[in-house]
């Protein structure tokens, strides 16, 4: 996978502390940082596996907010539905506007890292610092 050295960049502030959905995100940050490169077929291909991509991510992410039980996961999955509208009209878009649809999706996924994943990411970190803390309090 091909990764600017600028992504990167943005990326160690955007991180969950969950690395699977790290490598998540950055497979679709990629892509869709890709995406200014390509053109016609290409370009067609990587909007539509960029759906998938975040499809297998909220899923992946649905799955650890219910494991962990938690509290937030209401608003965090109606917005991952609000961007899942707005990933599946890419294709329908695909056409002359495209060129500025590449700098939404980054901008539009940043910010819901931002709002929703990284408080997501704190509270399972939080929650996994509680039970090892219990653990070594209370040895089995
Ligand atoms: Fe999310």
């Amino acid at each position: 996978m091909e990764v600017s050295k600028h992504l990167l960049d943005r990326m160690t502030h955007y991180t969950t502390h969950v690395a699977a959905v790290d490598a998540e995100h950055l497979s679709i940050l990629s892509l869709a940082d890709r995406m200014r490169r390509l053109k016609g077929n290409d370009l067609l291909n990587a909007v539509n596996q960029i759906v998938l991509l975040w499809k297998a991510n909220s899923a992946t992410e649905e799955q650890l907010m219910a494991d962990v039980q938690y509290p937030y996961s209401a608003n965090h999955i109606s917005d991952h539905l609000r961007l899942t509208l707005f990933f599946k009209s890419l294709p329908n878009n695909y056409g002359g506007e495209l060129l500025h649809r590449e700098s939404d999706i980054l901008q539009r996924m940043f910010e819901h890292i931002d709002h929703y994943d990284m408080p997501m990411g704190q509270y399972i970190a939080d929650k996994n610092s509680f039970k090892k803390g219990l653990r070594v309090a209370i040895p089995l």
